[in-house]
């Protein structure tokens, strides 16, 4: 029978089989995937695992606070946080297009990875060869089912490492749909923040800027979105809608009033969704008092907004991302 002590007991043994005394790395992102994964493999080989969390900047308020010390404190992983703000905002600065911030995005996050993980090889040796992730049932289905191995190019100027690892994947995830993974966070103890969260672009707050990157802008929106989101949970809306992205219109302003005189500032978008599998989403019929209750603070507590728009396109044809 399928239970999620069941689960978490079958997968454990079958971790400890295939890694035996060697070491793995797996790459938190803050996501309930990676995180679950991760916590498996610890309850697994417990120090032979060491995570790998990339701070690229592009995360919202409290997220990356969440993953060092909650997602620690609950499973006692190993954790190597590698702050890359900088090296991500000057890699995008100037940068409006979405495609481009995504693929910049992505390089990256990919460099700054491998590097990390060719420092832990450094200190480890040898003894790891394996790399976790987070893949899930529908993943397995939609690439065609094979389990299989990663490369990483040791170009990077590291010495006393051979030219080329290979890692086996370890993919503890991989007969199970999101809401079992939940299940299975639950079951390991994770924090309701981490097993509970919506989805959430990999490349982060960088895709929901129109316009180019900065940290000023992010710093504005990451304020934006912490508000939206405290008073969606405090409205009891969070199981309600599939995710609600912030938009900051950073190239468009309008005219406000504020205080004591006008303004120019910035207008924040409230894209809230309703949706199954993010295919086709609906926008969600917020109740007017929390709707009034975002927009007041944020008009209030966000420097430089001076106006909240909300997003009432359902996709298609409009996509749940502005970029
Ligand atoms: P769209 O905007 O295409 O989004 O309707 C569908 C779902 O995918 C998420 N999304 C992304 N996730 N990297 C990701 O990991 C991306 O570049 C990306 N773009 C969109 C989006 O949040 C929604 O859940």
């Amino acid at each position: 029978t399928w239970t999620t002590t069941n689960v978490v007991e079958e997968q454990v043994a079958l971790i400890r089989e295939q890694v035996g005394d060697k070491r793995a790395i797996c790459g938190l992102s803050g996501g309930v995937d990676s995180a679950v994964a991760a916590a498996l493999v610890q309850k697994a080989i417990g120090s032979q695992l060491t995570c790998v969390y990339v701070d690229h900047g592009l995360m919202r308020k409290g997220e990356t606070e969440q993953v060092e010390k909650d997602f620690v404190a609950a499973t006692g992983a190993k954790l190597k946080v590698v702050d890359a703000e900088k090296r991500f905002l000057d890699a995008l600065a100037g940068v409006s297009d979405p495609e481009q911030k995504r693929k910049i995005i992505g390089r990256e996050f990919i460099r700054v990875f491998e590097q990390a993980q060719l420092e832990i090889l450094q200190e480890d040796g040898p003894e790891v060869a394996f790399l976790v992730q987070g893949t899930l049932y529908p993943d397995v289905v939609e690439s065609g089912g094979g389990t299989g191995t990663a490369n990483i190019k040791s170009h990077h100027n590291v010495g006393g490492l051979p030219e080329d690892i290979e890692f086996q994947l370890v993919e503890p995830l991989r007969q199970l749909f999101k809401d079992e993974v939940r299940m299975v966070g639950q079951e390991l103890g994770l924090p309701e923040e981490i097993v509970q969260r919506q989805p959430f672009p990999g490349p982060g707050l960088g895709i929901r800027i129109v316009g180019d990157v900065t940290k000023e802008r992010l710093d504005l929106l990451r304020e934006a979105d912490a508000i939206a989101r405290e008073e969606l949970t405090a409205a009891g809306l969070d199981r309600d809608i599939w995710q609600c992205p912030v938009v900051l219109l950073a190239d468009v302003r309008s005219v406000g009033v504020q205080g004591d005189g006008r303004t120019y500032g910035h207008p924040i978008v409230l894209r809230p969704v309703s949706s199954e599998d993010a295919m086709t989403a609906d926008w969600s019929r917020l109740p007017y008092e929390t709707l009034a209750k975002i927009s007041t603070r944020i008009t209030n507590e966000v420097a430089d907004v001076n106006r909240v728009v909300l997003d009432v396109t359902s996709k298609p044809p409009g996509t749940i991302e502005w970029e």
